[in-house]
């Protein structure tokens, strides 16, 4: 038994000073008031939370590629990034994996890799050398030129748990300005004009062909695969319809207020990035996080591109709302819930101790361990 005494305890639905008492990876009970008994761990006030619950990071490409067409050993990246998110107090992640490639094209990166990749990541997990819960989210690229092939790799057997639904069409949703578009596209690949011209008219010829049956593939993989489906960069309140009757459960990263009030009133759950709220604004001018949150439609928070922003940005997120149970709810319970995971994401007796505690410096989250089903693994 192992009792974690005289924390900020972060509880469903409050902040309360109080123990918990650990058994067999499991919170068993939780008792109030600031009480040391011997031999329990003091947290002397510092804040104990559940485990964070990452739906959407694309962090293990960084590793996977540290630098444009640097391959770095697979098995080695996973590890590194599985340290990474523990140190950031992550201990649920659904890796995103993109499906749908673009193998005519010579620019950009564009390349298959998602079935070797998941293999290699299942691989370890069976093997029990992860730290953290890792499970797998496939990124359906809808303007793509192999969506279909790509997704029939995999099976019911890999348990996939997200399956989202991407249309990087240019013109559209995340780039509906291609001023945007053609910024981030000169500073990810370094385009020149008339590469972006030619990008833009290759791929709408792309979409044009493929976009309406790569669209019901997807929808039809995630019914087979037993995953979850979210949408991606809903824009318009057609967007959000279309996703409904698509039976999305949660909304990625909708790219205006409309659609994110369309997708509270379809009962999807919008999630937003971390480091959309923390910069104050997308890197790809569509709405703020804060503007959502202040509008009440922010159910969900994902670290995007930075795991350590996950925690800094809900514990914002709850000064914003003056209350922080209700900010880390949106990367402890609403991402569990969104997933169907019960078993985990709250602070209560009979669920998994995935725990976090830490300590507030300005805005900073000063991490102070990270435990996984009650052992500890930062
Ligand atoms: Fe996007």
């Amino acid at each position: 038994m192992q009792v974690f005494a005289n924390g900020e305890l972060v509880l469903p639905d409050r902040v309360q000073r109080g123990a918990l008492v650990v058994e067999a990876g499991r919170i068993v009970e939780i008792r109030e008031g600031g009480a040391v008994p011997a031999g329990a761990l003091d947290c002397g006030g510092d804040w104990l939370a559940p485990g964070l619950i990452e739906l959407h990071t694309d962090n293990l490409e960084r590793h996977i590629e540290p630098r444009p067409k640097v391959k770095w050993p697979q098995e080695a990246a996973i590890l590194a990034h599985d340290a990474e998110l523990a140190g950031c107090g992550i201990t649920t992640v659904f890796d995103a994996l993109r499906v749908g490639s673009l193998p005519s094209r010579t620019k950009g990166n564009y390349a298959e890799y998602a079935r070797g990749l998941a293999d290699v990541l299942l691989g370890l997990r069976a093997a029990g050398v992860l730290k953290i819960s890792h499970r797998l989210h496939l990124r359906a690229e809808i303007c793509s030129e192999t969506l279909i092939e790509e997704l029939a790799r995999f099976g019911p057997g890999d348990q996939v748990g997200i399956l989202s639904l991407m249309d990087h069409t240019p013109g559209q949703r995340q780039f509906r300005d291609l001023a945007q578009l053609r910024h981030y596209l000169a500073g990810k690949h370094g385009f020149s004009e008339a590469e972006f011209e030619a990008h833009v008219t290759e791929r709408r010829a792309i979409f044009d062909r493929l976009g309406a049956v790569h669209e019901a593939a997807a929808v039809a993989a995630a019914q087979c695969l037993g995953a979850h489906l979210a949408s991606h960069d809903d824009t318009t309140a057609a967007d959000v319809a279309a996703s409904a009757r698509h039976g999305a459960s949660f909304a990625e990263f909708p790219t205006t207020l409309e659609a994110a009030q369309a997708c509270r009133a379809a009962g999807i759950k919008v999630m937003m990035g971390a480091p959309n709220l923390i910069r104050g604004g997308s890197h790809s001018g569509n709405v703020a996080a804060e503007t959502l949150a202040v509008a009440g439609c922010l159910d969900l928070l994902s670290s995007d591109y930075i795991p350590s922003g996950l925690l800094a940005a809900a514990l914002r997120l709850g000064d914003l709302w003056g209350d922080p149970a209700r900010g880390l709810a949106t990367v402890t319970a609403a991402p569990a819930e969104a997933t169907g995971l019960a078993d985990r994401g709250r602070l209560v007796p009979g669920l998994r101790a995935d725990l976090i505690r830490f300590r507030r410096h300005g805005a900073a989250a000063l991490l102070r361990g990270t435990w996984v089903k009650g052992a500890r693994v930062a």
